[in-house]
């Protein structure tokens, strides 16, 4: 099929490429130069595994192309749109601008041929409402332009293997049975190969397919805020955070996914997300039913809190001049991606406080330069813990899981660790002489 996706961000930029990828012709439009040229030349933009591969394989096969221009709309039989969603500046709610300039620009440009619509797919996480009205803004075009909604549920640090291997695919299509079917069949044929491997499918109309991405989203932060609310009962019982989620993740009904409690969740979904699944909750007058997002939010947070009182505790209460070497500066692992990273929060507010931070990330040294933190970056492990009064743990890159707790310790000035992800072996490194502080997990001989 001939395909466009407008936003070359995380998603749109790996979902083109995993369309290409199984065999359509592909066009990635963005209005970023820069980022769009570097594609073009097979140049992925953003760390992610994976990514590159796909990227340069279809680029070279030329089933891939990326440009600024819309003008390259005018053939497409489906157009995506992957852009961003990020929170507004100083409110809860989801700024929808570059959605609406999508829209606009797809209108425009877009070209429906003879007897054949274009169908355009919303991937973009948006409050639920917007696919009717931007269905409205299709239909008041006088263009045959049709519009489904078709969430995305990937995950940094896994998007291509989510994309091609996808654990449902779900559809949101016009009321109208007649236009729906024809929407549906657009999408059927796109997603042929990953549906013949069984991925399960469900349809649905607009606003259920606009709830299912936040409740999904809304679900995984509720999970991991009720494993740090519980690290908090532990912190003042004395039980280990990390041996109540094990036992009771072996309940299928619980599940032991989601339940690491640590420095809490961030990354420009899940936080963003809550808070825009509030603020619409509020606009349509059922706030009420989303108040507990409220509470997840603030246990989040109260984590940082927790992880910066750690760092202090250990010091013997002020933290001005001395150093702290923070290991992991990303949000999660395997991204590059700083957007409401707790790791880097944390690392500021210490800052802050008068201690030196030395920081370490394997993904994202240029853009921590760039961004002038006032943070001292530095390349390797051993140059940031060198004569480190704490080591914190907070971004749990497999390279620093493997770190020998006995050969850093000669490097330190005083033997701290604090591992923010209950990531590391406490026995292990408090058998090489450290004292080790994890996130609800008092280290206890059971
Ligand atoms: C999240 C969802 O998992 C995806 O399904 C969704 O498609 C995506 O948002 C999106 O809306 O686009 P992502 O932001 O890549 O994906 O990150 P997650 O893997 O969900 O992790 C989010 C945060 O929670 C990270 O900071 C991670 O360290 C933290 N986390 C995760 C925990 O603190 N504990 C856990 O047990 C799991």
């Amino acid at each position: 099929m001939r395909i466009a996706v407008v936003g070359c961000g995380y998603l749109g930029a790996v979902h083109a490429a995993c369309m290409a990828e199984i065999g359509h012709d592909v066009v990635g439009v963005d209005v970023d130069e820069a980022k769009v040229s570097l594609l073009a030349r097979g140049e992925a933009p953003f760390h992610e595994p994976g990514f590159p591969e796909v990227l340069r394989r279809c680029v070279e096969a030329e089933r891939l192309r990326f440009t600024t221009d819309p003008a390259l709309l005018a053939d497409r039989e489906l157009i995506f749109i992957g852009v961003g969603t990020p929170q507004l500046a100083g409110r809860l709610g989801a700024d929808m601008r570059y959605v609406d300039a999508a829209v606009r620009t797809i209108v425009e440009h877009a070209a429906p041929a003879g007897e054949r619509p274009v169908l355009v797919a919303g991937k973009s996480t948006v409050p639920v409402g917007t696919a009717e009205r931007l269905a409205a803004v299709l239909t008041a075009s006088g263009k045959d332009l049709l519009l489904a909604w078709n969430p995305e549920f990937l995950r940094e640090g896994h998007a291509v293997n989510d994309t091609l291997h996808p654990d449902r695919i779900v559809y949101g299509l016009p009321e109208d049975r007649a236009t729906g079917e024809v929407a549906k069949a657009i999408l059927d044929n796109c997603y042929a190969t990953i549906l013949d491997a069984g991925t399960p499918l469900v349809v649905a109309n607009y606003p259920t397919s606009e709830l299912v991405k936040v409740a999904a989203n809304s679900f995984l932060a509720t999970k991991i805020s009720f494993i740090n609310a519980m690290a908090e009962l532990c912190e003042v019982t004395g039980g280990d955070v990390t041996r109540l989620a094990e036992a009771i993740g072996f309940d299928e009904r619980i599940g032991a996914q989601f339940l690491q409690a640590g420095i809490g969740f961030g990354g420009g979904c899940l936080p963003k997300d809550i808070r825009a699944f509030m603020a619409r909750a509020g606009e349509l007058g059922v706030d009420g039913a989303l108040t507990f997002l409220r509470e997840v939010d603030a246990i989040n947070l109260r984590r940082r809190s927790h992880a910066v009182f750690l760092a202090e505790d250990s010091v013997g209460g002020n933290l001005a001049g001395r150093t702290v070497a923070v290991l992991g500066v990303t949000f999660k692992p395997d991204t590059d991606d700083l957007r409401d990273s707790p790791a880097l929060d944390i690392a500021r507010r210490l800052s802050s406080r008068g201690a030196v931070v030395r920081v370490v990330d394997p993904a994202a040294t240029a853009e921590l330069r760039r961004r002038q933190t006032g943070l001292d970056v530095r390349e390797s492990v051993e140059d940031a813990v060198a004569g480190a009064d704490v080591v914190m743990l907070l971004t749990p890159w497999r390279q620093f899981l493997d770190l020998d707790p006995a050969t850093l310790k000669s490097h330190v000035n005083h033997p701290v660790i604090i591992d923010g992800r209950n990531a590391l072996d406490p026995h292990l490194w408090q058998d090489a002489g450290w004292t080790y502080r994890g996130m609800g997990r008092g280290v206890a001989t059971w």
